[in-house]
């Protein structure tokens, strides 16, 4: 017998949980920067209205059918519908994608940990933008350093993977996350009373169409599938652990919902604090780690809050993380009879391999670079652009040419006007976005 949430409020919040964590705080901010601002949170928001939130509730419906991980849920829904046994694939790419991006994400929580423990020190205390900068960049360049946060935040994940996915987070996330929304607005009403919160907003919002170039496209498609936990099985894994009658629909509307909110407000507050002190806005990566210091440094109770603002970042990275490799260690499970302390013993292990050839190639291996990107960068382009719309269009693709109506409805237990709406959405709207994006990005199709 699989285990499973105690409720829907617990599904919720674990899917929340998941989908809450670097990428808004860290990723999105830092994104939207590079791309040159509006245009790229336009083209997010619309990724996130129209191929998120339906490929949300696929996920989970075909999870919350198959009872199994995502390889064998794959193979079994494959079955019933009388469809190859090829579709397990989806199942094996997405298990992939999990271990590759987990490399990268820990760390960064790596970082956030590191930084962490320096607010609670104190070393923010008036700070200038160039002290900021130049703390980031040394800390960057010891690779010793930047090991033991990479595998402090690996023995985290693991730790609460083997113990199994209800027991101690279920608990913990309940409070974490309105802990951490609730910082993001004090540092909002900072960035409100101090930062140039004007030029932040015009940067992110007012549309700037001529900044549009296909790699922004792509960059902003691919951001809502990280951000959003999409096209690897990490929420049809959670949504195998659902309930009978809990409402598809709802939940991933307010997973949608708290996701997208808490990625505007960092984006909103950062980029206040980026103008008021005069720094760059695309300067990648670091973005947060150079301005949130100064910020901090310059608040009242700045100390604590900073303190707060890294350990709550941090846990939510931590409930992201699990999600990465419960599909995997599912799977070893399941297919392979591992026991769970094992099964993530041994992905956590192949994750935190890769993850030093990561932390690596930001000093020691920071020239070894393909098309102009270290490996950080690759793993990173690679999970996000390609594997998760890749795995988010097959799921798709499955759900409304492969599946039988029936059961998909049966799961998803819509009216007939958003049933309908679901089905054009995910039938035709959302593959041939994610097709026209990948078109357009290797020259195909000059759209933009
Ligand atoms: N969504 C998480 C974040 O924004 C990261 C994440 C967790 C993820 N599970 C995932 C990304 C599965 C892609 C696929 O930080």
């Amino acid at each position: 017998m699989r285990s499973h949430w105690s409720n829907r409020w617990a599904f919720i919040m674990a899917t929340a949980g998941s989908a809450v964590g670097l990428g808004n705080v860290w990723k999105f901010p830092y994104m939207t920067g590079t791309n040159g601002g509006s245009a790229f949170v336009l083209v997010y928001l619309l990724c996130v209205a129209l191929i998120g939130l339906p490929l949300m509730m696929t996920e989970i419906m075909l999870g919350r059918r198959a009872q199994r991980n995502p390889v064998d849920g794959m193979a079994y829904l494959a079955a019933e519908a009388g469809g190859s046994r090829w579709w397990q694939g989806v199942g094996y790419l997405g298990i992939a994608a999990g271990v590759l991006i987990l490399a990268f994400y820990s760390v960064v929580a790596g970082w956030v940990l590191d930084y962490g423990l320096r607010a609670a020190s104190g070393s923010f205390a008036g700070m200038t933008g160039a002290q900021a900068q130049g703390a980031f960049l040394d800390f960057l360049a010891d690779p010793f350093e930047l090991l033991f946060w990479h595998s402090a935040f690996m023995f985290m994940t693991m730790l609460v993977v083997a113990k199994g996915v209800t027991s101690g987070l279920e608990r913990a996330n309940k409070i974490m996350m309105p802990g951490l929304i609730a910082i993001l607005l004090i540092l909002l009403g900072y960035s409100l009373a101090v930062g140039d919160i004007d030029r932040s907003l015009d940067f992110m919002f007012r549309p700037d169409f001529s900044r549009i170039t296909p790699g922004a496209v792509l960059s902003a498609m691919g951001h809502s599938f990280f951000t959003l936990s999409l096209g690897m099985g990490a929420v049809m894994v959670y949504g195998s652990y659902l309930q009978r009658h809990v409402s598809i629909a709802r939940a991933a509307f307010y997973v949608v919902l708290t996701d997208t909110a808490i990625a505007l407000i960092a984006g909103v507050a950062i980029f206040a604090i980026v103008f008021a002190n005069h720094l760059e806005p695309a300067s990648g990566p670091g973005l947060i780690f150079q301005t949130l210091p100064i910020a901090f440094g310059q608040m009242p109770g700045g100390t604590l809050f900073a303190t707060l603002f890294f350990i709550l970042l941090a846990f939510a990275a931590w409930t992201s993380s699990i999600s990465l490799v419960e599909p995997a260690v599912a799977w070893l499970i399941e297919r392979h009879r591992l026991g769970r302390a094992r099964a993530a013993l041994l992905v956590g292990g192949l994750v935190w391999l890769l993850g030093i050839a990561v932390l690596l190639s930001f000093n020691a291996w920071s020239d070894i670079t393909l098309f102009g990107l270290n490996f950080f960068d690759q793993l990173d382009k690679l999970t996000t652009n390609i594997m998760l719309p890749l795995g988010g269009l097959l799921m798709a693709l499955f759900a409304v040419w492969v599946m039988r109506a029936a059961h998909a409805q049966e799961e998803l237990a819509l009216n007939e006007c958003n049933y309908r709406r679901w089905l054009f959405v995910t039938r035709y709207v959302a593959p041939a976005a994610i097709v026209l994006v990948f078109l357009n990005l290797i020259g195909l199709l000059p759209l933009v």
